[in-house]
C-alpha cells in the first residue's frame, strides 16, 4: 500500500517527535525515524505507531486488552447498551459526526478513538475533500474499521497509537472527534493535551463520554464498572468540562442525553509552541 505524500507530511515520530519519516526500504513496508532509530511497520495499510520499546503505561495495557477482546461484539452491543443503558439514541453521533466533518474544512480530521469506524462509515460521502485519519490502540477494533472502510468505499488512514503519544505534527489537525474517548483514557489531563497540542489554534473538537448523575441504572452499572477496573474514574458532566477548560480548550459546552455526554471544544488560540509537558 503506497502511503500518501500527504498523510507523510502530517506525522511524526511518538518518540522524538522528528517529523522527516521516511518511508522504509527494508522488504516489510514500514517508516522509519532516523533520528531514534526507530521503524513504525504498516501492516495490511495501518501504520503501527506505537514506540516499539515502550513499556506500556499502568492501566493502557488493560484497555488495549480490553478492547481487543470486545471488539468482536462491539458493533453489536454498543447500540444497544446505547438505547438501553445509557439511554442515548445512536443517531447522535451521527449528528455529532457530520458537526466534527463539516468542521474539517477541506482539511485534516482525526478520529480517536476510530474504535470500528462507526458511525462515520455512514456519513463520510459527503465529505470527500477532507484527509480523514482514524486512531486506536486496538489491533482488533483497528482491523473491524479497516473492512467497514472497506466496505463503504471510503478512504479513511489508520493508524495505531496511544494518544498520550499522537504521531502528528504540532497544529495540523482541523477537527478531531473523540467519542468514547475521555471516559476510557488511562491519563486524561495528559491526553487532553496531546490532543490539544495536534489541533490547530481555533481548532475544533468534539465527543462524547459516558458520565455519572444522569441516569439510574447506568450509573449502577458504572459503579461496577469502576470497581472492576474496567475504566479510570468516571466523573459527571460538570467535571469533565472543568477539565476541558483547565487544559488548552476554550467555548466548552455540553449537553447530556442520558448517560452519555456530548461536548465541543476550540483550541485555544495561544501559541502553537510544543506544549510542555508538565507531569
Ligand atoms: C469505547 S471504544 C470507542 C470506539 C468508538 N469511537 C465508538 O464510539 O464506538 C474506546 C476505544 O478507545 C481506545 N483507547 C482507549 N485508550 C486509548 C489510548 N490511550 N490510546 C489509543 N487508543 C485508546 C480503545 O482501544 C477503544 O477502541
Ligand atoms: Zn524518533
Amino acid at each position: 500500500m503506497m502511503l500518501s505524500k500527504s498523510i507523510l507530511e502530517l506525522l511524526a515520530c511518538p518518540t522524538c517527535n522528528n517529523p522527516q519519516l521516511q518511508v522504509g526500504s527494508a522488504r516489510r513496508p514500514a517508516l522509519v525515524c532516523e533520528q531514534c532509530d526507530q521503524a513504525f511497520p504498516i501492516v495490511d495499510g495501518i501504520i503501527d505507531m506505537t514506540p516499539s520499546e515502550r513499556n506500556p503505561a499502568p492501566g493502557s495495557y488493560r484497555t488495549e486488552t480490553l478492547f481487543n477482546l470486545i471488539a468482536g461484539i462491539y458493533d453489536l452491543v454498543a447500540p444497544l447498551m446505547s438505547m438501553g443503558v445509557w439511554r442515548c439514541d445512536p443517531l447522535r453521533y451521527v449528528d455529532m459526526s457530520n458537526q466534527a466533518l463539516g468542521r474539517g474544512n477541506k482539511g485534516v480530521v482525526v478520529a480517536a478513538p476510530i474504535g470500528t469506524g462507526m458511525p462515520l462509515d455512514r456519513v463520510l460521502a459527503p465529505y470527500h475533500d477532507l484527509t480523514l485519519i482514524g486512531v486506536d490502540q486496538s489491533w482488533k477494533m483497528l482491523r473491524k474499521a479497516k473492512s467497514r472502510f472497506a466496505a463503504s468505499g471510503e478512504k479513511v488512514q489508520l493508524i495505531r497509537a496511544d494518544f498520550q503519544q499522537l504521531p502528528f505534527r504540532d497544529g495540523v489537525v482541523d477537527s478531531l472527534i473523540s467519542f468514547h474517548g475521555l471516559h476510557t483514557f488511562a491519563d486524561r489531563t495528559k491526553t487532553l493535551r496531546e490532543f490539544g497540542r495536534c489541533l490547530r489554534a481555533d481548532g475544533f473538537m468534539t465527543g462524547a463520554a459516558l458520565v455519572r448523575g444522569q441516569e439510574g441504572v447506568a450509573d449502577t452499572l458504572l459503579d461496577r464498572y469502576e470497581r472492576y477496573g474496567v475504566y479510570p474514574l468516571l466523573r459527571t458532566a460538570e467535571f469533565l468540562t472543568r477539565e476541558l477548560r483547565e487544559g488548552p480548550f476554550q467555548e466548552v459546552r455540553f449537553s447530556t442525553y442520558g448517560a452519555v455526554m456530548f461536548y465541543s471544544a476550540l483550541r485555544n488560540g495561544l501559541e502553537q509552541a510544543h506544549i510542555e509537558d508538565a507531569s
